[in-house]
């Protein structure tokens, strides 16, 4: 992700990492042995797809037509590799280190939103929020780590029902 100038073409393309980040997370899980580690990142992976349906009839009102959630899929799935021979704290570290480089990323798309689109992109920019907030309780051991996520997910899926199920 880079800092957009442009507010439909950075609209499209937080968008299409969100779906795409579903699958990376999902496809991640695959790779982690740590207790508890698979059920975080499919967690995260439900985080990434209820994110991206906030913001999709944000999409239409706008005019943008996104890949498919196959094609994105296949984007996210390729960035698998590059994360798989990390231990679970080392993953946990890396988030540290990524995610909150993203928060200004967000904060710009809004800083850019006409009125009507602030809503959705506020659930947007919080589902980096949560992550973060999860990877820095999870770095600490705290048990109730997920509960960021679960927080997260219950309150993004009650108003946004997620139609795709992760893989
Ligand atoms: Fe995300």
């Amino acid at each position: 992700m880079a800092i957009g100038t442009d507010y439909k073409d950075t609209l499209l393309n937080y968008f299409e990492e969100e779906v795409a980040g579903e699958s990376y997370f999902a496809g991640l899980a695959e790779h982690f042995d740590e207790p508890g580690a698979a059920e975080n990142l499919v967690l995260l992976a439900r985080v990434e797809r209820c994110a991206a349906e906030a913001t999709r009839p944000l999409l239409a009102r706008n005019g943008l037509t996104p890949r498919t959630d196959e094609e994105l899929a296949i984007a996210g799935r390729g960035h698998v590799a590059r994360h798989e021979k990390k231990t679970w704290p080392e993953y946990v570290a890396y988030m540290l280190k990524q995610f909150p480089l993203y928060m200004p990323m967000f904060e710009n798309l809004e800083s850019m939103a006409p009125a009507e689109d602030l809503p959705a992109l506020k659930i947007l920019t919080e589902h980096e929020a949560a992550a973060i907030r999860f990877a820095e309780r999870e770095k600490v051991g705290d048990p109730d780590a997920s509960d960021e996520l679960h927080a997260y997910i219950k309150a993004c899926e009650g108003q946004f029902p997620v139609l795709v199920a992760a893989e």
